[in-house]
């Protein structure tokens, strides 16, 4: 099948996976199992040329993510390329490793928006959920650099059972911060999370507070605060479009120069993913096998295949499927119509019964108790 046949569109944003070296251990790290090490990771240059590239291709935004980029001593030079291809550059980090000359040379770079991560509004939590001694306090000192270079900030909130409570708290804190937006993200149940599940997922009257809470200040801080939230998929009665939809909008590139459909698609087995080293974006984009699989609705099983919503949420997520059922084709069971939609209900009455521990993300380690798939 080539790209035509499959009415192939320009991607709009590229997420840059610089390193996959990071200082913090978060349980939920959507990073794949198998981690690149240090010594694969590509070199400024290289991720230039794959700056110019996407620029060609019709890339609008790159994400600058990780690992924590910040980890990266030739980041500067890594913005320069990103800004000299045209490209929008968010830098999507943890803030824990950046002092002000360092972040003066960021935004000396061009560096036009900064998405910053918190585990937590108090604290004590947010630096175990981290798994870092004295991250949340740095992640505050962070953020008043980014407020006195006059860059535009994000605060990204992981929410989860054990900091959804202080969702309020994680609000005020983003308007204390200076941010113009916050996303209250749910953890996505695959890899890290996926192994540490029972004690991560929220019960549903967490769930139904929170999404008042929300409603509640997108009311009273119009103008102020932009808030982005999604219903985490395992209450959510159909599952999100990911990515926008496998190979339609947005690519990702590994630490190694893997090109991939999403963050998460190494954990998918039987797919070889094209190398920046030795295809270009522009090939692997339009002709490669791993776009092309789950590009469009061809590849599509029943319910999916009858179903009037296929062009809207595109089947839902592969690498959640692939999770849950063993199979990546299927229909994400996050959709009540799919014939694996009972494994959540499990999955909730299990995180229901289960104590607080988890298993922090390890480099070598991997998160080897994952729930066994569904045949
Ligand atoms: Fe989406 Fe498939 Fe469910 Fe229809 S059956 S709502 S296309 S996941
Ligand atoms: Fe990979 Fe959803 S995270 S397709």
């Amino acid at each position: 099948m080539t790209a035509g046949d499959k009415g192939v569109l320009a991607p709009l944003g590229l997420l840059a996976e610089l390193t996959h070296r990071c200082p913090l251990r978060c349980p939920y790290c959507s990073n794949p199992v198998e981690l690149h090490r240090a010594s694969q990771e590509l070199d400024a240059a290289t991720w230039g040329r794959i700056f110019r590239e996407a620029s060609d291709l019709g890339v609008l935004q790159v994400h600058l993510s990780g690992g924590e980029p910040t980890a990266r001593r030739d980041l500067p030079e890594i913005i320069r390329h990103a800004v000299s291809a045209g490209l929008y550059t968010n830098l999507i980090t943890s803030g824990v490793l950046t002092d002000a000359r360092r972040f003066a040379e960021y935004a000396a770079a061009g560096l036009d928006h900064v998405q910053l991560s918190v585990q937590d509004a108090e604290g004590g939590s947010a630096d175990r959920i981290g798994g870092y001694s004295g991250g949340h306090g740095r992640k505050m000192a962070f953020a008043e650099l980014v407020r006195a270079e006059g860059i535009p900030l994000t605060l990204n909130a992981v929410v989860h059972r054990q900091n959804l409570d202080r969702l309020p708290e994680m609000i005020e804190l983003a308007l204390k911060l200076g941010a113009g937006r916050m996303e209250v993200a749910h953890v996505q149940y695959y890899g890290w999370a996926l192994r540490n599940r029972a004690a991560l997922l929220p019960t549903r009257a967490q769930l139904d507070a929170a999404t008042a809470t929300v409603e509640r200040a997108r009311e009273e801080l119009r103008g102020r605060l932009v808030i982005d939230y999604v219903v985490p998929d395992y209450y959510a009665k159909f599952p999100k479009a990911c990515m926008g939809g496998w190979g339609r909008q947005f690519l990702a590139v590994s630490p190694n120069g893997n090109v991939l459909p999403c963050h998460a698609a190494e954990s998918l087995p039987g797919f070889v993913f094209p190398n920046l080293r030795e295809v270009s974006l522009r090939d692997a984009w339009e002709n490669s096998e791993a776009f092309n699989r789950f590009r469009g609705t061809d590849w599509m099983p029943e319910p999916c295949r009858g179903c009037g919503r296929k062009e809207q949420d595109w089947g839902g997520c592969r690498c959640q499927a692939f999770a849950l059922t063993g199979n990546a084709a299927n229909t994400d069971p996050a959709c009540a119509l799919s014939p694996h939609h009972d494994l959540l209900d499990l999955a909730v009455q299990e995180a229901a019964e289960a104590a607080g521990d988890f298993t922090y993300r390890e480099m070598g380690r991997s998160p080897a108790a994952a729930p066994a798939p569904a045949g």
